[in-house]
């Protein structure tokens, strides 16, 4: 059965905006289940830009289908890991200042610290994804790692500025679905995919989890604002 992750950091990016309670990522999370999410995904970024080790320490506590956490592998996220354990945790490359993760990781160029890494996790009964691209031998030093997943980076699949480059991209997460399943890796995507472009990804080989944020939470902004407004008009007339 595909699966869907649902990454909430956007949730925490508009409270994180007035740095105040509200909307809190937790009480996303919880909807999110009850509209079947199968997972809840979360990035705790070194810069803390959106969700807080806070929001971390509740999910745990909280999350009742599982709960994927997004981190760089530095030793500060492997302790943070360690001590909340998370259900899986993806390994994700970070810059200071990029808007979104840009690429996937350079697991050839880093072989020695992720494989480490993936150890060290791995020790605690905590599995392991790597965000890549759908390179060969990316998906190849990924196996090599002895991590359980990895994660296909969808992005240059959707921002492919026209429908040849769209097909290609796709026949290369295709290539790269084959290339995994067959070194006995297991397969989830994500980054970029929308309620549009999702369906080609989804049916893609041996797919078993898909993580997607951002359209989501879009989305949920704009289904919400009638019955937002109308129920602030209510308030204003003390009959909320
Ligand atoms: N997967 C990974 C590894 C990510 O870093 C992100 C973005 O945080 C996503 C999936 C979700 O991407 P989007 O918000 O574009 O759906």
């Amino acid at each position: 059965m595909l699966t869907l992750g649902v990454n909430i950091d956007h949730v925490a990016t508009i409270r994180q905006a007035r740095r105040t309670v509200e909307p809190d990522p937790i009480a996303a999370a919880v909807l999110a289940e009850l509209a079947g999410a199968n997972g809840i995904t979360c990035h705790l970024r070194e810069d803390r830009r959106h969700i807080q080790d806070r929001d971390l320490r509740l999910l745990r506590e909280t999350v009742r289908t599982h709960l994927n956490l997004e981190m760089a592998a530095t030793d500060e996220m492997v302790a943070i890991a360690l001590e909340h354990k998370p259900d899986y945790v993806t390994l994700v490359p970070e810059k200071r200042e990029e808007v979104t993760t840009e690429g996937g990781l350079d697991i050839l160029g880093s072989f020695e610290r992720i494989k480490q890494v993936v150890e060290q996790l791995q020790n605690a009964q905590i599995p392991v994804s790597l965000f890549i691209d759908a390179d060969e031998n990316q998906i190849q030093a990924s196996a090599n790692t002895h991590a359980q997943f990895i994660e296909l980076h969808t992005g240059k699949y959707a921002d492919a500025p026209n429908p040849i480059v769209t097909h290609q991209e796709l026949e290369y997460l295709k290539r790269g679905c084959e290339q995994a399943h067959g070194l006995g890796l297991r397969i989830n995507a994500g980054h970029g995919l929308t309620y549009q472009n999702v369906y080609p990804v989804a049916c893609l080989p041996k797919m078993e989890e898909l993580n997607i944020g951002h359209t989501i939470i879009s989305r949920a902004v704009l289904v919400g604002m009638e019955r937002a407004v109308r129920e602030m008009k209510l308030a204003m007339r003390g009959q909320l």
